[in-house]
């Protein structure tokens, strides 16, 4: 399939953006903005930089980096910010399973986007792609800048190390 005919954003997300329980996402305040515009945002970047490459599966790229957050603040709220930092990616894919049947890279990339903070690297190269497009996209929203732009730099370094020259 060439770029051209590669299907367009809203019909690879469309029914994750229609789940009525993703949708509580709206709700829920994230950097700032609120859960659903940020993982809409990640979605978009993923998908932006997915679809120009053949070999990547740029449809669960973007389903996964939609899926990445996928949490309530409520289902946290007994554990401290680092617990939240370490656990969150494990809920958000137990959440997306009641809904979704994830694949083993889909489950991968939201399990692993907070590397390296829980240490958890990447494995497939769409999941190195979400894990960037989360911290560029929090960069932008301003989240915590002096922190999260040197760990960017460095997962790119690792991205271009590990995955491009393979
Ligand atoms: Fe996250
Ligand atoms: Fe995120």
């Amino acid at each position: 399939m060439s770029k051209n005919t590669k299907i367009d954003f809203n019909s690879v997300v469309n029914d994750i953006l229609d789940n009525k329980e993703f949708k509580k996402l709206n709700k829920e305040v994230h950097h700032g903005i609120s859960r659903y515009d940020h993982s809409v945002k990640v979605a978009k970047k993923t998908y932006n930089f997915c679809k120009n490459f053949k070999k990547l599966d740029y449809i669960g790229a973007t389903r996964a980096a939609l899926l990445h957050d996928f949490f309530t603040n409520k289902e946290m709220e007994d554990l401290n910010a680092i617990k939240r930092y370490k656990t969150h990616p494990s809920l958000a894919v137990k959440n997306s399973s009641k809904y979704y049947n994830l694949s083993d890279m889909e489950k991968d990339a939201i399990l692993s986007h907070m590397f390296p903070w829980n240490l958890k690297a990447p494995k497939y190269k769409e999941s190195w792609v979400v894990t960037l497009a989360d911290k560029i996209v929090s960069i932008k929203e301003g989240y915590s800048t002096k922190f999260v732009l040197p760990i960017s730099i460095f997962i790119l370094f690792l991205f271009n190390v590990i995955i491009v020259s393979r």
